[in-house]
């Protein structure tokens, strides 16, 4: 009973009332993510204390001045725990491969693709949910789903010239106008609870995000009319209503496996680690992740996504369908002779094809095997990573995600390659604000690392 009144005060506090109303209605029949989360976080505290007393002092190598100007290439520097990417192997979310988590993480009744509400709850706990407790989060996902009248309003007076996710990235920057943790904060709340309004402000970024998305997706490429979210579908199945493909089953499963195999890869990649960073300077989620989705918005992040399918199909457009590997392979080094990226291709850390391409290929031979752009993509798989070997400066010449999505959103009709970052975005959410909450519930510091200017490191290491 006791434990019942502090949920519901602590809900009254940081809740619009839709949401109020629909969390006492759902408290007897499932354990919430907030709930399960505020058992966890005493325990983990003592975990991380633990291991930074037994391991503080423990050193991970040495760090060299190529790595300084080489990207910080394997420089060990962050904490994030929701994943962990191995080179030869992909991809663990909470310590679960993508196969795994497709066995074990809950599905829609009739589907076959994991929930990525599901995902989230593994990502934020550790833990596999019940399909209970994934059905809970759906309906207040849907529930906190409204964005305010002026973000509306904000993204219908963009040009339909603005880039998708230029546009995403205002939006998302002006929902910090309701953020909870920026109002806590203000009113002095102790730093202890600071996890507990970025928990909500996840939440409600997360619930927001299809209603933004669609919106700009209507307005760029439709006729500028949304329809309204669904309270009673999950939300991959509400994302892909509100895009104009929610009667189409195979679609949804497709946007399932999407967000599930795009929302995290580890703390080091552009777009999460920005989100950490900026969130490290106690900036709320919301302005956390529009700055970690800037990040995203670059060619060689996830706008490879958008690039992959206009060069697969600038290569169509010159070389014709069913195309010799010997034009192909010939298409493929004009673009490397060009001083040109192949993208999809190449990875800052894997060494191996990106287990996140397989399970797309998987998906499309399972759907979609006759595909000719399917079978033109199976060729390319077949023939860049030699080339890419040949041409001897890519450190990896396997496929990475991006070389398989646009094929598998043109195929059910989403051809607006534009859009297809924004879908990434959707996704990565998941991944920045779990660690958004972790960070603030494990009181991770201001992220402040040393620089020096190229005299300096000459000065340090000359004649030495
Ligand atoms: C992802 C990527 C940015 C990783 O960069 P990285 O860690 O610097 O990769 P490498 O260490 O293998 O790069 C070494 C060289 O190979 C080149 N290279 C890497 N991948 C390449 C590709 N797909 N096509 C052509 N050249 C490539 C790099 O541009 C670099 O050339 P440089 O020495 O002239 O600067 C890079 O592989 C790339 O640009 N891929 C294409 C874009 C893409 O698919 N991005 C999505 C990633 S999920």
């Amino acid at each position: 009973m006791s434990m019942l009144v502090t949920r519901n005060a602590l809900r009254a506090q940081v809740r619009p009332a839709f949401a109020r109303t629909f969390a006492s209605s759902q408290a007897s029949q499932a354990q919430s993510l907030k709930e399960r989360l505020e058992e966890l976080i005493p325990k983990e505290i003592e975990n991380v204390k633990s291991v930074r007393e037994k391991y503080g002092s423990k050193s991970f190598g040495e760090n060299t001045v190529d790595q300084m100007y080489g990207g910080m290439r394997g420089l060990k520097g962050l904490i994030w725990e929701g994943s962990v990417l191995d080179a030869e192997e992909g991809i663990r979310f909470r310590g679960l491969t993508i196969p795994e988590c497709q066995k074990q993480l809950p599905t829609a009744p009739g589907g076959s693709e994991p929930l990525p509400e599901g995902l989230f709850w593994l990502l934020l706990t550790g833990e596999v949910p019940t399909k209970e407790q994934v059905d809970v989060l759906s309906q207040e996902w849907a529930a906190r789903a409204e964005i305010p009248k002026f973000v509306e309003e904000l993204i219908d007076r963009c040009p339909n010239t603005l880039h998708p996710m230029s546009q995403f990235s205002l939006a998302v920057t002006a929902l910090n106008h309701d953020s909870a943790f920026a109002k806590a904060y203000s009113n002095g709340v102790h730093k202890r609870e600071y996890w507990k309004t970025t928990f909500e402000d996840s939440m409600d970024l997360i619930a927001k995000l299809p209603n933004v998305a669609g919106r700009i997706f209507r307005n760029v490429f439709g006729d500028g009319k949304l329809p309204a979210i669904d309270q009673n579908k999950d939300y991959s199945a509400n994302l892909a209503h509100l895009l104009g493909y929610g009667d189409n089953e195979k679609f949804v499963e497709l946007m399932r496996l999407y967000i599930t195999i795009h929302s995290d890869h580890e703390g080091g990649n552009v777009s999460a680690h920005t989100g950490h960073l900026v969130g490290s300077a106690l900036s709320d989620p919301f302005l956390s992740y529009a700055a970690a989705l800037n990040g995203l918005a670059g060619p060689l992040h996830g706008l490879a996504n958008q690039e992959v399918l206009r060069w697969v199909q600038k290569m169509r457009s010159q070389i014709g369908e069913n195309a010799s590997d010997e034009q192909v392979s010939e298409y493929v080094w004009s673009t490397l002779k060009g001083g040109q990226v192949v993208p999809g291709y190449g990875h800052a850390v894997l060494r191996k094809t990106d287990p996140r391409y397989t399970a797309q290929r998987e998906f499309a031979l399972k759907h979609l095997p006759d595909d000719p752009l399917f079978k033109l993509v199976g060729q390319i798989y077949k023939l860049v990573p030699d080339i890419l070997l040949k041409a001897g400066k890519a450190k990896n010449p396997w496929p990475n995600v991006d070389a398989h999505s646009g094929v598998l959103l043109t195929y059910y009709g989403l051809h607006q390659q534009d859009f297809y970052t924004v879908l990434f975005g959707v996704s990565r959410a998941f991944g920045v604000v779990s660690q958004l909450i972790w960070d603030r519930a494990l009181g991770m510091p201001l992220e402040r690392p040393k620089s020096f200017s190229t005299a300096h490191i000459k000065k340090m290491f000359e004649g030495k």
